[in-house]
């Protein structure tokens, strides 16, 4: 038995609640790159009124515009405005045209994807080849499932390679090959098969996965798989491997949390806990990252280190550079993936680049990455799902460990990936004698992070509390400096992305250089005040902010009486070691965040027009 399931992780489809008895299907939520959200332009796409040929797709194609006009010209009739439609039209439009009536599926869907320009997963299907679906990527992530109840007869399925040539249309030739001894499994046992975007997708079925990689073309045809790639390039690997995920079904379950988001925060304790397991020693303040082993040394002697993120990630290396800077003692940046790429940023042999992603598949870090690669330097993956493009592309890594995120905004993994930039940047510097007492600080803070967490979190009904206060408010305000910089980028970006108020981080040492400006009575202001080497700047723009009948909400130390006193309400956070405050102070804004779009009314999990894997520019 074959049974095809596809999902991809992003939103914005058209609800389905039906169920089919079919023994192969295609299916697709996804986010509008193309036209709006709507039934005419939903996947799957169509080449024609019978659906000779039907095409689900994740991704842009940039050259569709072409394409289109080329298919128009031929006569072919478009019903939506996507651009995946094109490739539906045009997958007839071979096969119309085919050579011989010998043509293979996979063979054709090779012929497509050499016409086509951008990023793209497909997945098709067609009456002409019943019984077979195929699915092939190129720049986004796609994977298969495999399930069966015994045990498989091997754990590599061989790359079926094709000889090259040009047929009568210059297109490549691509005989049919005899499949028999690369067809899995190779005994006649059921395994049921499921494409998908990403692993959480397919957990609920299955936990032994084959991650493809870009232009592969795997086909499941009558219950059996075979993966396809035109030719063999130096490098390539002639197989692959059927791994098992260590994610459990339960980790991606709600539990008794009303979203994801909300588990995903209170799971905070054990995810940093978990980012940390086995790596850091607390007895002997050592630090051991085994994916990094191999490359410390070429990092140490590099000549600068580059972040490079989106979002909240790229919040996580504002939050961690000043500590970088201080413990590396080499010059930081921190870069968004999409401005680095649109201003060309020189780089170097010597640098070392980091891609900090928690789903390792967002488009604009994985161009910066190639481009980094292409210039010789040294790339370093910081994500959180295993197997991802980021951490199968870079040079080296860390794993966060934080488990499956399914809320679309981002908690546990921005504390996870904050606490793994801190890991390496304490094994940079494990044999400076001089650094050993600031190293012994933060460890010993890090041994207590996850407890202080969970005292953070019991702040929760006091936050729900101001959330009632504040959610018919337009706009929030968040201001901080030093090392909470970085938590005011991300307390706002959580507020507009799930909450859809208006929300803004402020540097306080900018204040006066226009923000204070819109500060009045009426203005919700939320501050935060550290007893770090920022903290009397911090009280001198808490002045300026009283002064104009601002009546900020301050999150502060618990212990920080002179705060408490000046203020007319304070959240009370434990205090830790300054460059891990940023972990604690952060919490509050994520609850915070969570209530204000509940008592709005909103889907918190799946806020409109975003997606979890940003997987096109
Ligand atoms: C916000 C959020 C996004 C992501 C960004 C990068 O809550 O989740 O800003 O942080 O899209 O995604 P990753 O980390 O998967 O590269």
């Amino acid at each position: 038995m074959c049974f095809l399931c596809v999902g991809f992780t992003e939103q914005q489809g058209i609800d389905m609640d039906v169920e089919f008895d079919v023994h192969l299907g295609i299916a697709h939520t996804r986010w509008a790159t193309h036209g709006a959200p709507s039934p005419v332009n939903s996947h799957p796409h169509r080449s024609d009124k019978n659906n000779e040929f039907i095409v689900i797709h994740n991704g842009i194609i940039t050259n569709y515009k072409d394409l289109r006009k080329f298919l128009e010209s031929k006569d072919y009739e478009f019903e939506s405005e996507t651009d995946t439609e094109t490739i539906a039209k045009l997958v007839k439009y071979m096969y119309d045209n085919r050579e011989n009536d010998e043509l293979s599926f996979t063979t054709l869907v090779e012929r497509v994807t050499q016409q086509l320009e951008g990023a793209f997963v497909l997945v098709f299907k067609s009456v002409h080849y019943p019984g077979e679906a195929v699915g092939t990527r190129r720049g986004g992530p796609l994977l298969i499932g495999v399930k069966c109840d015994h045990k498989l007869s091997t754990d590599h399925i061989p790359i079926l390679y094709r000889s090259t040539g040009k047929d009568k249309m210059g297109c490549t030739a691509l005989p049919r090959v005899d499949q028999d001894t690369s067809l899995f499994p190779t005994d006649e046992k059921a395994v049921e098969y499921y494409f998908a975007s990403d692993a959480s997708a397919v957990i609920e079925h299955t936990n032994r996965v084959i991650f493809l990689e870009d232009d592969d073309v795997a086909a499941v045809n009558e219950g059996r798989l075979s993966i396809h790639r035109i030719k063999r390039t130096a490098g390539d690997h002639p197989a692959r491997a059927i791994q098992t995920l260590q994610m459990e079904l339960q980790q991606i379950m709600k539990g008794n949390y009303r979203a994801f988001m909300q588990k995903e925060i209170f799971e905070q304790p054990e995810s940093v806990f978990n980012t940390m397991r086995g790596r850091v020693n607390f007895d002997d303040n050592t630090v051991m990252l085994g994916g990094l082993k191999d490359h410390i040394k070429e990092i140490q002697r590099c000549r600068r280190l580059i972040l490079i993120a989106c979002g909240t990630s790229y919040h996580a290396g504002v939050a961690t550079r000043q500590v970088l800077e201080e413990l590396t003692e080499l010059p930081v940046m921190v870069e968004l993936s999409s401005d680095f790429l649109d201003r060309n940023t020189p780089v170097f042999r010597d640098d070392v680049c980091f891609f900090i992603s928690q789903s390792g598949e967002t488009a604009d870090s994985l161009m910066a990455l190639r481009y980094c690669k292409e210039r010789g330097a040294l790339t370093v993956g910081i994500t959180n799902t295993v197997g991802s493009s980021i951490s199968r592309e870079t040079d080296c890594g860390v794993h966060i460990n934080a488990g499956p995120e399914i809320g679309v905004a981002s908690t546990k993994a921005y504390t996870s990936q904050f606490v793994a930039l801190i890991m390496f940047a304490l094994l940079m510097c494990d044999d400076r004698i001089s650094m050993q007492p600031r190293r012994r600080e933060i460890i010993q803070g890090l041994r207590v992070l996850p407890d202080l967490i969970k005292e953070v979190l019991s702040l929760d009904d006091e936050i729900k509390n101001l959330a009632e206060e504040l959610y018919q408010q337009k706009s929030v305000l968040i201001m901080g400096r030093g090392y909470h910089y970085a938590t005011c980028l991300e307390g706002a970006l959580k507020i507009k992305e799930i909450t859809y108020m208006h929300s803004e981080g402020i540097l306080a040492g900018e204040l006066k250089h226009g923000p204070l400006a819109l500060v009045d009575k009426l203005m919700p202001v939320i501050m935060i005040i550290m007893r770090d080497h920022t903290y009397v700047k911090c009280q001198n723009a808490l002045q300026q902010v009283v002064a104009r009948q601002g009546r900020p909400i301050v999150i502060c130390d618990r212990d920080d009486q002179e705060t408490i006193n000046n203020s007319s309400r304070t959240i009370n956070v434990p205090h830790c070691v300054d460059c891990l405050q940023g972990v604690l102070s952060v919490i509050p804004l994520q609850l915070l965040s969570f209530h204000l779009a509940v008592l709005r009314g909103y889907d918190v999990d799946c806020p409109r027009n975003l997606a979890k894997s940003v997987t096109v520019e």
